[in-house]
This record gives structure tokens, sequence and C-alpha cells, in this order.
């Protein structure tokens, strides 16, 4: 179990996270979602004692990070965001330095060492330079490495970022393994597809805060059984809101080249919208319609969009 309470960190004049709250328990995937600079790397490595924290507690099965930071540690495991492997090394080689490091030694740990490498599906590749794979079996074997030593409390942090869809599989069904066989995971992304289809609770953060937080369930919630619809297009703002409560939807975004609305019932309420933004607004060049996600959350509580190139 993974308990954080009122955690706070400052870098000079930056709250990087401010006073945030969670707990991870046995069995339970914790998501933090937010964008790029929202805190989730700070928070994590406050969680696994990288960072001093500014305000707050953390505890690890019982232990805490900062005065019980030697048995906090034994039971934690740690993917950073940042690759740590030896690229001169093999795989097998890399597996071997980690496993020394937690004190593992002889047939226990070429034993583990076999099995973590079948979980991430690397068996086959064990004896080659890590120099030569690719970024997705990088990434693969990072996680391997964090989980030799069966940690009961594992961190994640964004360890899908520029993986190919194959190994996004491995590491998400072994993730979804290691749940099953109890252990709390902590996992941050700004992909919310992948929030929603791991994640037993999650908290949306940003600027350091928890905005939201709660089952993907009570998240959808917020924003109801709507969908999303996004115009791109050359618009100009006359301020007259009338026209989408005439249609019932909650506009979250109005900007020159974008309009973002929720609304019941999309499709069949298309042609009315188009042709009133078009009356009001100006010209639609491009139309999309999703069904209110996380995404739709992200954008109703901050107006901006997760990701970059939402
Ligand atoms: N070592 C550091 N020194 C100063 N500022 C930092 C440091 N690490 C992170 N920050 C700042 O803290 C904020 C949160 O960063 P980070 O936790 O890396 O976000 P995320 O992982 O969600 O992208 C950002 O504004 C970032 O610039
Ligand atoms: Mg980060």
């Amino acid at each position: 179990m993974i308990e954080v309470k009122q955690l706070s960190k400052m870098f000079g004049t930056t709250l990087a996270v401010d006073n945030i709250d969670f707990t991870a328990n046995s069995g339970e995937i914790f998501g933090l979602l937010g964008p790029n600079g929202a805190g989730k790397s700070t928070t994590i490595n406050c969680i696994s004692g990288l960072t001093n924290a500014t305000e707050g507690s953390v505890e690890i099965n019982g232990f805490n990070i900062s005065s019980d930071g030697v048995k906090a540690k034994q039971s934690l495991g740690l993917v950073p965001q940042e690759l740590a492997l030896y690229e001169d090394l093999s795989a097998h080689e890399n597996l071997l330095f980690w496993g020394s490091a937690y004190g593992l030694g002889g047939e226990e740990l070429e034993q583990r060492i076999q099995q973590v490498l079948q979980n991430v599906g690397l068996e086959n590749r064990q004896k080659e330079a890590v120099k030569q794979f690719s970024g997705g079996m990088k990434r693969r074997l990072n996680f391997a490495c964090a989980i030799l030593h069966k940690p009961a409390a594992l961190l994640l942090d964004e360890p899908t970022v520029g993986v190919d869809p194959q190994s996004r599989e491995h590491l998400l069904s072994a993730i979804e393994d290691l749940k099953k066989a109890g252990t709390s995971v902590i996992y941050t992304t700004h992909y919310m597809e992948e929030a929603e289809r791991l994640c037993d609770k999650l908290a949306i953060i940003d600027q350091g805060k928890i905005i939201a937080s709660g089952t993907v369930d009570d998240l959808r919630a917020q924003v109801g059984e709507r969908d999303l619809i996004t115009l791109k297009g050359h618009f100009k703002n006359t301020g007259e809101s009338s026209h989408f409560d005439e249609l019932n939807a909650e506009v979250l975004e109005f900007s020159d080249d974008e309009i973002r609305f929720l609304i019941a019932d999309a499709s069949n309420k298309l042609t009315d919208v188009l042709s009133i933004v078009e009356k009001n607004f100006g010209k639609v060049a491009h139309v999309s319609i999703q069904q209110a996600n996380l995404e739709s959350l992200f954008i109703k509580l901050t107006g901006r969009a997760l990701r970059d190139d939402a």
C-alpha cells in the first residue's frame, strides 16, 4: 500500500506539487493523469525518496520514506521516466546487475530473471546488447529490472511513451498481471486511453494540483452521457452563448480556430450545430465527434487539451 498525504514540493519559487493526497491499495492501480509539467514525475520522485518533499508524508507498506527509508525502499520498485540501463551490457547482464543491487543471487536470481524476461516477452533476446534494442524493448527491459525483487509497491512513470504497439501491449498486460498478484501500482501517463484501461482509481493532475479524482466511471459521470464535438475552422467569438444554449450544449473552449463543446446525442444534432455555427461564428473546415471521456473532462476543467496533438 502506498499512502501520500498532503504532499508538496517547491523548486525555488515553483510549486511543482501542491498539497496532494491519495492512496493505492494492494491489488490496485492508481493513475496520475496529466499533461507535461503537471508534476507527475516530481510526485513519483518524492514517493521513491529520490527527491525530498517540501511538505507532507509518504508511506510504503506502513514505512515512512524519509524516517524509515531503507525498509520503505525494500518493498518498492521504480520504473523512472528516463531509462536506467547499461547499453553495452546484454539484457541478461542488466538484470544480473539490478538483481544483485537488490541483494538477490544464485539460482534464485536466475529463475527470477527468466521469469521477468518472459513477463515482458524478451526471453529470446536476453543475450543481445541493449544498444541494439528498439525503444520499446528498452522500456520493457527497464520495467523487468524494476520488478525483479517482487516489490509490493510499484511506481511507473510514463512507461509507454514512444513505444511501439507491441511493446505497449506487453507492458500493459504485465502491469495487469502484477495487479492481479496484489501489487500496489502508481501509474503516471498523459494518455487517457491507458488511464481508462488500467486504473481502478485516478487523479487528474494539472499545475501540481489534483483537479479531479475517483474511479474512471466517477470521472466520466462529471461530463455525463454526452459527446464532445470539436470544430476546426475560422471563427469569431461574438460572446453570444445563447446560440449554444439553444442546442443545450456546454462550450468548453472557443478560440479563433477551434470550438469544443459537450452535447447529448451529437450525431443527430450535427446539422443544426453546423448551421448555427456557420451563421453566427464563421466557416467550419473540420468536424470531429468523440464519446465524452477523460480528455473531455480535462478540457472542461482546464480549458486546455491534455495532449499537444489532441
Ligand atoms: N529538478 C527541478 N528543478 C526545478 N524545477 C523542476 C525540477 N523538476 C521539475 N521541475 C518543474 O516542476 C514542474 C513539474 O515537473 P514534472 O514533475 O517533471 O512534470 P511531469 O512529470 O508531469 O511532466 C515543472 O514546472 C518543471 O519545470
Ligand atoms: Mg514526467
